[in-house]
């Protein structure tokens, strides 16, 4: 999403005739998109801040985006006084008049938006720096609140693009030659079709889905992120019925442990998450699925965390990512008592890993003989190989007796597998 944000603010600009440069040195204006949904990286912004100040006197103007910006407000100017522009997500439409101010002289301008903001992050220009694979926001902000988590006060209150907007924007990807879309969203299966557009139909997330998947052009179409919760069947029934949406599913549990779960204002059981993993495991291609999951969250024991490790056997995912819980600013969690000491998150943290680990090691040795269809993304010229990407969001490396061509869609034959990777060869 961070991405795709930077993709909008390089487009707003470039529009109005500023020009994208590789390095800071020659950079006048320097933009940081930021993330804050855990304090390490909140910290990595005021570090790297400080390692821009020795740019400051050779003028160049700084300015920090994204959720720290959103956060911190003006705090950031007594933090990193060399700053002159700070924004959140829902101003970046107005970053011109922003720096039409800066030139005027003002040395503090921001672009701060209080939670109930209507504007959308939406802007008319993109650059989208990959010319074959590229993301649509549909649904912006989140109103789930969950007990941890800072994104509903850094990104504002759940809206979502009209459906047709958001096929039109599919349709001229596709016309460009972009064969795979990934819609973005905090909360995809949240989406709501805020009007019938001209045509008349109001979708639903699925039918959304299977909309942009029906488009001409389009090879692939993914979707992140999902909550349980918003999780219907009727999406399985769309991957189901549309061969281009992709067979993988982003599914956060972020706890094994109902009880954890209620604590962390998840909305749902163990039980329930399992039974859509139960939809998934039911649909007619094999569905890769993967997670997120956070350790140490306060009042977590040993036995909530054993019940997470069951989970992960259970499920059998394909990718974790494990975080160890990181109290926020302003979330309903940063009050609760019984926090879990550093050491034991760490301990905890590692021993999940090393369990997912021996997961992955068995479900990737699977694919061993195989013939899968991967997206050829790059070369890596020191070892040889092409690196590509299946359509369940598996990497794939390989070698190949002629070139592919970055973007197209080769077969590969397995031969070998890794924990986070599979290695083969090119099937001509
Ligand atoms: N501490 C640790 N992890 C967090 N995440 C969100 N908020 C926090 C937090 N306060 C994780 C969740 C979410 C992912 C994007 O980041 O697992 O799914
Ligand atoms: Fe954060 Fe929960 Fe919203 Fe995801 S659903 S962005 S974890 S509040």
């Amino acid at each position: 999403m961070n991405v795709h944000d930077s993709e909008k603010v390089v487009g707003t600009l470039v529009q109005e005739g500023y020009r994208q440069v590789e390095t800071v040195e020659q950079a006048e204006l320097v933009l940081y998109n930021t993330c804050s949904i855990r304090d390490k990286a909140e910290q990595k912004v005021f570090n790297r801040l400080a390692d821009y100040k020795k740019y400051k006197a050779q003028g160049k103007t700084f300015g920090v985006l994204g959720c720290v910006a959103q956060q911190e407000g003006e705090k950031v100017f007594e933090r990193a006084p060399y700053v002159s522009l700070v924004a959140g997500s829902a101003s970046y439409r107005n970053l011109p008049e922003m720096l039409v101010q800066i030139q005027a002289g003002n040395s503090r301008v921001t672009g701060l938006d209080d939670r109930q903001t209507d504007e959308c992050f939406e802007t008319e220009f993109t650059a989208r720096t990959n010319p074959h694979r590229g993301y649509i926001t549909i649904i912006e902000g989140c109103d789930k609140f969950c007990a941890y988590c800072v994104v509903p006060f850094t990104r504002g209150k759940e809206r979502s693009r009209t459906s047709e907007s958001v096929l039109a924007e599919a349709r001229q990807m596709a016309d460009l030659g972009y064969t795979e879309i990934q819609l973005l969203g905090q909360n995809v299966n949240s989406y709501k079709d805020p009007d019938c557009g001209d045509s008349g139909k109001k979708r639903t997330f699925a039918e959304l889905l299977a909309a942009v998947g029906e488009i001409p052009g389009i090879r692939r179409v993914r979707f992140t992120t999902s909550h349980p919760r918003d999780f219907g069947r009727d999406i399985i029934d769309a991957i189901d019925a549309v061969p281009t949406l992709c067979d993988h599913v982003h599914l956060p549990v972020q706890s094994g442990s109902t009880r954890v779960l209620d604590a962390m204002q998840r909305l749902y059981s163990r039980e329930q998450y399992l039974e859509r993993i139960a939809w998934m495991k039911t649909a007619k291609r094999e569905i890769s699925i993967t997670s997120d999951v956070i350790v140490g969250f306060p009042g977590e024991t040993e036995a909530d965390f054993a019940e997470t490790l069951s989970l992960l056997d259970e499920v059998g995912f394909d990718a974790v990512f494990a975080f160890k819980y990181s109290p926020r600013p302003n979330t309903p969690s940063l009050s609760l008592e019984d926090a879990i000491p550093e050491e034991e998150k760490s301990r905890r943290l590692e021993v999940l890993m090393a369990r997912q680990r021996e997961i992955q090691i068995q479900r990737y040795k699977k694919y061993i003989g195989s013939i899968t269809e991967a997206m050829v993304e790059s070369r890596n010229e020191a070892r040889k190989q092409w690196m590509g990407r299946t359509s369940q969001n598996k990497t794939l490396n390989f070698t190949a007796s002629t070139d592919p061509k970055v973007g197209s869609y080769v077969n590969v034959r397995v031969t070998s597998s890794f924990p986070n990777s599979l290695l083969g060869e090119m099937v001509i």
